[in-house]
């Protein structure tokens, strides 16, 4: 995913949005996150992503979410219409 991309849909937060978030107040939990511009409060969509990303701050690395924002955004549209995701992904890898 790009800087620019949006990683909350709902409230059209981008990836550039969220890191610099996370690196300005370092938050403690991964729902603070909606503190910025409200990530994460809509369809709850980008939830698991949003911990991935905190998740990803907490041990150093620069967060990020793997894939294009077209099969993100898909993936996003699934949802809604099934309520399911077809890959969840791992909020906290290698843990
Ligand atoms: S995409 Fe973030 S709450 Fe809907």
């Amino acid at each position: 995913m790009q800087r620019d991309d949006h990683v909350c849909l709902c409230f059209r937060v981008s990836l550039g949005k969220v890191r610099a978030y996370l690196a300005r107040e370092d938050p403690k939990v991964a729902s603070l996150i909606s503190e910025c511009l409200g990530a994460g409060t809509g369809c709850g969509w980008c939830v698991p992503y949003l911990k991935h990303l905190h998740h990803q701050h907490t041990q150093g690395q620069t967060p990020d979410i793997p894939g294009s924002a077209d099969d993100y955004e898909h993936g996003r549209t699934r949802f809604k219409a099934t309520g399911s995701r077809d890959h969840p992904i791992d909020p906290e890898p290698n843990t």
